[in-house]
């Protein structure tokens, strides 16, 4: 079997990983062979096509590697326009002969799953592996990525709150993650911040003042905020700001409540934005063995010639599921899962009244 491998989205850390174990798995058990595509579909969508052959020793100490061996895009998707959508889907089919697949495995986010599943639907044998740091694809629990990023950004959130006991300053640190707040909620309990802010629930600046006057009454006025870049006020929008070459994206939030912050209490207040240091680096152990898990769990479908299907996990379980119940809807945070819970039982403040009435 000729395995087609591409790593499609934004970059998180744990796909070196990820590549490793399907080619360690499909060569050294199966014998498939394994031929890299370069930046997601795209090497398969250009003339000539991008791709580089796979063998063990190419994958030999990549498992702690940030980035990707096989490069990525994430420049938006080609299948949302008819025209472009059939242009590319004939290009890929070329391609696809011309190198001569039997499948091709796709590890990707909400964009290229959503591509793959275009040609899934198309019949194109295919096998999907979920990564992202947002961890907010439908179906599955984990996804590669998330759990380095939430280490970055913990560690980030312990620094400025440091940093902020040494001042009796407000701290607010600004996560990724799109319209999803799995990174902030995490990272905020983690790092034990007084407040998180989710796109998941509006929030009310008065809450936050509230819990910062009463530590104000104690004398403490050090104050550590993790916002999630879309998180907004309630009736507000979200922030965006401009990137550098063009375009819009998520952010600006952490500086708006900082500033909001210091309006109402006086106190100082600065705002950090943590960005894409958080895709970068090395993964840590549990991306790591999760990467491991899904490329494995990946070729053995293959093997086993069951395409279409993403692999996944689900309470602490390997699963797969068909590439039709994936969606380019996000998996949001749960409202009523037990971080919620656990988090206001804590006292973290999600900019809504709870019952925690202690100033600490
Ligand atoms: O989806 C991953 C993510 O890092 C988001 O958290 C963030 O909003 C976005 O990608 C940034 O993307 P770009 O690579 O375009 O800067």
């Amino acid at each position: 079997m000729k395995l087609g491998l591409c790593t499609g989205g934004g970059d998180c850390p744990g796909l070196n990983a990820a590549i490793r174990a399907v080619v360690k798995h499909a060569a050294g058990v199966h014998g498939f062979e394994v031929l890299g595509i370069r930046d997601g579909l795209t090497g398969l969508s250009t003339e000539p096509n991008q791709v580089i052959p796979l063998a063990l020793p190419d994958v030999h100490g990549i498992i702690d590697r940030g980035g990707t061996i096989l490069g990525t895009s994430n420049k938006g998707s080609p299948f949302r326009k008819k025209a472009e959508a059939a242009r590319v889907v004939k290009m890929i089919e070329r391609s696809w002969k011309r190198q001569g697949l039997d499948a091709l495995i796709v590890i990707g986010g909400d964009g290229t799953q959503f591509m793959a599943r275009h040609l899934v639907m198309l019949g194109f044998p295919i096998i999907g592996i979920p990564k992202t740091i947002d961890n907010d694809l439908i179906g599955s629990d984990n996804t590669i990525g998330f759990a380095t990023a939430v280490d970055t950004a913990v560690d980030a959130a312990e620094r400025l709150g440091s940093s902020a006991d040494a001042h009796d300053r407000v701290m607010v640190l600004e996560v990724m993650g799109r319209d999803a707040g799995h990174i902030a909620l995490h990272t905020g309990i983690a790092a034990g911040a007084h407040a998180v802010l989710l796109p998941e629930i509006p929030f009310r600046i008065e809450e936050l003042v509230l819990r910062l006057q009463r530590r104000q009454a104690l004398g403490r006025s050090s104050y550590l905020v993790v916002a999630a870049e879309g998180a907004h006020a309630v009736g507000g929008d979200r922030s965006f700001h401009g990137n550098p070459t063009g375009g819009e994206m998520l952010g600006g939030i952490g500086h708006r409540v900082a500033a909001a912050l210091h309006e109402r209490t006086g106190v100082d207040a600065r705002a950090t934005v943590l960005g894409h240091v958080q895709r970068g680096g090395a993964p840590n152990a549990a991306d790591r063995l999760l990467a491991t898990e899904l490329g494995v769990r990946a070729v053995e479908l293959a093997a086993a010639k069951k395409f279409g299907r993403v692999v996944g996990t689900r309470g602490g379980k390997l699963i797969d599921i068909p590439y039709l119940k994936i969606s380019d809807q996000r998996r949001l945070v749960d409202l009523k899962s037990e971080l919620i819970r656990v988090a206001e039982a804590v006292g973290v403040c999600l900019g809504r009244a709870s019952d925690y009435v202690g100033a600490m």
